[in-house]
């Protein structure tokens, strides 16, 4: 069987991969898509730069290409991402005024979330992500500068009335073993939930070096102490051997809020790609697929382990 089926088999939802239509046009790379994997991520085309490159611009272009490719062939999936520090235009760096950035999150979310309601199981939906610093503190960006921490309330509010369905992550890279990132991160989500549960999900990109994979259990241990469902959701890992796959498997087979216990709580790995050759991180060859489409040990290993 393949990855996917394995893994639904423990109860899991999808073992899911990054994609974009680059990725989907290659046929190799499409097969394996169709055969081992049970929804996929926009790896780039739903975030700010792609979306709305000028106020008020938008562009669904590349974002429509995966969702339609996702719905013809049943995949799920996850957006990504809302608001994020990294790949925003200019134009919104640059803004200074509190009134001001706050609707242009708001636009930027109602659309883009409006766009796709109903059709996405989250919006890692990394709604927000990649927030803090490594030692858990708020990270600087235009968003906490101009509002702090509110500036997370105001994203998954206007995330949640934009799409009352989708489960709405935080995401985050770094947070691989139970460290001060984690416990930042356990902070923020008990602080903004505080009032009424705005984020249903914790995601864990967990973008790895080989050997880094056993703290990965402790970090989502605690994460889930949070009461949030946890997702691993952009896995790849440089130069790994297949222990350190199953390592990361395992921790989330073992982990209830990473187990469907009902309809609800899914589990959710996505790995950040297929093949090698497409990888952000090409050169170290971290994903379950080689340079020619051809399984890798670590790919085998998580067979025989599911
Ligand atoms: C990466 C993509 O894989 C690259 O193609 C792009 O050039 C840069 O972004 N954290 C995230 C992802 O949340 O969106 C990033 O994806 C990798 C790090």
């Amino acid at each position: 069987g393949s990855l996917n089926a394995k893994f639904v088999s423990h109860g899991k939802k999808f073992w899911a991969s990054a994609a974009d239509q680059g990725t989907i046009n290659i046929a190799s790379n499409q097969a394996l898509l169709k055969a081992d994997f049970g929804g996929v991520t926009p790896e780039n085309s739903m975030k700010w730069d792609a979306t709305e490159p000028n106020r008020g611009q938008f562009n669904f272009a590349g974002s429509d290409f995966l969702v339609n490719w996702a719905t013809t062939n049943g995949k799920l999936i996850r957006g990504h991402t809302l608001v994020w520090h990294s790949q925003l235009p200019s134009w919104v760096s640059q803004i200074s005024d509190k009134n001001t950035l706050t609707s242009v999150i708001q636009t930027h979310i109602s659309n883009v979330a409006g766009r796709y309601k109903g059709k996405l199981y989250g919006m890692s939906t990394s709604l927000k992500n990649e927030i803090l610093n490594e030692d858990g503190s708020l990270r600087s960006s235009v968003f906490s500068n101009v509002l702090g921490q509110q500036f997370v309330n105001i994203a998954f509010t206007a995330a949640r009335a934009a799409d009352s369905t989708a489960k709405l992550y935080i995401n985050d890279y770094n947070l691989d073993s139970n460290n001060a990132k984690v416990q930042g991160m356990i902070r923020v989500v008990n602080s903004v939930n505080s009032g009424g549960k705005l984020i249903d999900g914790i995601g864990t990109q967990t973008h790895l070096s080989a050997g880094q994979a056993g703290g990965v259990q402790a970090a989502i241990t605690a994460l889930a102490g949070t009461g949030c469902e946890i997702a691993i959701t952009e896995l790849d890992i440089a130069g790994a051997s297949a222990s350190d796959y199953e390592t990361v498997a395992k921790a989330c087979l073992n982990t209830a809020a990473c187990v469907r216990r009902v309809p609800s709580q899914l589990g959710f790995i996505t790995s950040w790609g297929v093949a090698d050759v497409n990888s952000w991180r090409a050169s170290s060859n971290p994903l379950l697929f080689d340079n020619n489409y051809q399984p890798k040990a670590a790919y085998n290993g998580l067979l025989s382990i599911m």
